[in-house]
């Protein structure tokens, strides 16, 4: 299907729902200060104090295991310091859309998807290592949020939506094709859309309407295939939406692998046996993450 059409249909179901997620004000006001030329890093750590749930996340995000500082890092000021001003934009939109959706169960427990979306996270940071990709943060964010189109899927359209994970449960369909087939668009389309409204920085909203076609991306097609490639890692091992989507890939089959390889040829020697193995050692440890990230939220 074209995507225009997916993009129009996209935006008539969203039309249809009230109340839509919106940005916390205080983000708003950091992601305005960000855009200020002589912005001071107190102004914006000031600012994220004045929200103690978003600060707490901020902390909790920068110590999770894939920052890996030296030392845990206890206040926002430090926090903001140790990520650099690169970062700070996508780490207060994602901090702020799990907060939007935070305790939203749909179709998808919420733990589910966000085991599935910091898998992603994490192994697109791996993967962007290995690759020599310049911004593993910038990989490491884009994977956290690739399905947010998924949540809203799981949420605002439970019912057509539970509709179609019990339609294709058992049966070789990708969900991305079962949601064209029944809904006319994709979660990559509304995602898109969410992204846009929520002024996610455009290459982040061409990973979340490109992941699943990696070489129609142009403004970042290897941050693209990276994400590609991780959700097809994580869907195959235990970070797959609890089993819900039939997932089978062969990678030589793959037009992300096409694309990462151009990026980076001594890819071609990837043991990919053997990086499913180190994943599954590292699943408990992103199960972990996830855990403390959503419970026992403490402001220091
Ligand atoms: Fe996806
Ligand atoms: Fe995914």
């Amino acid at each position: 299907m074209e995507k225009d059409i997916m993009m129009q249909k996209a935006q008539s179901l969203m039309e249809g729902i009230t109340e839509l997620p919106t940005i916390p004000v205080v983000a708003t006001r950091v992601l305005e200060l960000l855009d200020k030329p002589d912005v001071e890093l107190d102004e914006v750590a000031d600012m994220i104090l004045t929200d103690q749930v978003l600060a707490a996340r901020v902390i909790k995000i920068v110590n999770s295991p894939l920052y890996k500082s030296a030392q845990e890092i206890k206040s926002v000021k430090r926090a903001l310091i140790y990520l650099g001003f690169r970062h700070i934009r996508e780490l207060a939109l994602t901090c702020s859309f799990i907060e939007a959706f935070q305790g939203k169960d749909g179709a998808f427990g919420m733990m589910t998807f966000w085991e599935h979306s910091f898998g992603v996270g994490v192994v697109s940071k791996i993967i962007a290592q290995r690759a020599r990709y310049p911004d593993t943060e910038k990989a490491y964010l884009s994977g956290i949020i690739h399905d947010i189109g998924e949540v809203f899927l799981s949420y605002y359209l439970q019912k057509d939506f539970q509709n179609i994970l019990d339609t294709m449960k058992g049966e070789p369909y990708k969900l991305i094709d079962a949601e064209e087939r029944f809904l006319g668009t994709t979660h990559c389309e509304i995602g898109l859309l969410i992204a846009r409204n929520w002024n996610f920085p455009p290459e982040y909203c061409e990973v979340i309407s490109s992941h699943h076609a990696p070489r129609e991306a142009t403004l970042d097609p290897t941050l693209a295939a990276i994400v590609n490639l991780a959700d097809y890692f994580c869907s195959v091992r235990q970070l797959d939406y609890g089993g819900k989507e039939w997932v089978s890939f062969n990678l030589a089959d793959e037009g992300a692998w096409d694309v990462l390889k151009k990026f980076a040829p001594h890819m071609r020697n990837f043991d990919v046996e053997r990086f499913c193995y180190e994943l599954d050692d590292r699943v408990p440890e992103i199960q972990e993450m996830v855990k403390s990230i959503f419970e026992g939220i403490v402001v220091q």
